[in-house]
């Protein structure tokens, strides 16, 4: 093209495409370019703007290392995250939400009522579940890996206070598909605001906060893996988590109990529980591998 011009610098594009190129990776390319060049003649995008642009991104891979990645969390506050997430959830199952940059691989296997508390203090919750298939029937032998913040609001990997391992363990179904352990109630904190997205979050007059979560990922022969959290009914940012992981299969309400109903035997704490404790039952149904 001789003549380059805001109306066919598109359809120009396109025609630079070699003929080997993969087909999905000319699908995405020619979508891509095609909602970025009309993003810009949408929005007549000025020099500044673009440069502005630009910055952002270039401050997001200064503070990216192996332990933060800032792209990701853009991607987080964006929307875009959780919407890629919805487009593949399998509608035979519990709803998949954001991993999020917390887990740790290789978590500790623990029995089923173990303590994930250590020495912190908090109320404790006793979570239950069962993992099922979408007809009902038990999935025995599941690994259902948990993550989640300290009372302090940060994930071990933030935190050089905490163990390596505080807050995540890795559990196993029983025959009967059942899961249980003890905790204390988690609490809603920020995401990471010292870098490019808590400028963005900032000027765009928006909070960096997310509803308090139990982190799951469900892993089981067969079936799909189930990366997934589970919120309390009663959170503050429930309607307005700032990276938009909500939906309301995964919403639990938080049973409050006395302490003297804590059950006697089949958990770590069991005869230790002096103050009432809350109980959340959630269960995980896992879609089929073939589905
Ligand atoms: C999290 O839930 O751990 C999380 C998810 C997205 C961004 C930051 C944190
Ligand atoms: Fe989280």
């Amino acid at each position: 093209m001789r003549n380059v011009t805001p109306d066919n610098i598109t359809d120009t594009f396109l025609s630079y495409f070699g003929d080997d190129t993969d087909p999905r990776l000319l699908e995405i390319m020619t979508s891509l370019v095609r909602h970025l060049h009309q993003f810009a003649r949408e929005t007549e995008l000025t020099h500044d703007e673009w440069n502005k642009g630009l910055e952002l991104l270039r401050w997001a891979g200064d503070v990216t290392d192996d332990e933060r990645n800032e792209f990701v969390l853009l991607s987080d506050v964006l929307g875009l995250s959780s919407l890629i997430d919805m487009i593949h959830s399998s509608e035979q199952g519990t709803s998949s939400s954001v991993l999020g940059p917390f887990h740790i691989s290789n978590p500790p296997a623990k029995d089923n009522g173990a303590d994930l508390s250590g020495e912190h203090k908090g109320e404790t919750i006793l979570v239950t579940g069962q993992v099922k298939d979408p007809d009902g029937h038990p999935i025995a032998d599941a690994t259902i890996d948990i993550w989640q913040t300290a009372p302090n609001g940060l994930y071990s990997s933030q935190d050089p206070e905490q163990d390596t391992y505080s807050f995540h363990a890795l559990f196993t179904s029983d025959e009967n598909g059942h899961y249980r352990f003890t905790t204390v109630r988690p609490v809603s904190y920020t995401v990471p605001t010292d870098g490019p997205v808590g400028t963005l979050l900032d000027a765009t007059g928006r909070h960096p906060w997310r509803p308090s979560h139990l982190h799951y990922i469900v892993k089981a022969e067969g079936y799909k893996t189930l990366v997934t959290e589970v919120f309390p009914d009663d959170d503050p940012y429930l309607d307005e988590d700032t990276v938009f992981g909500v939906r309301s299969d995964l919403v639990m309400s938080y049973q409050p109990q006395s302490a003297d109903s804590f059950p006697a035997e089949g958990y770590e704490l069991s005869g230790k529980v002096s103050s009432d404790y809350s109980r959340v039952d959630f269960d995980l149904i896992l879609a089929r591998d073939s589905d």
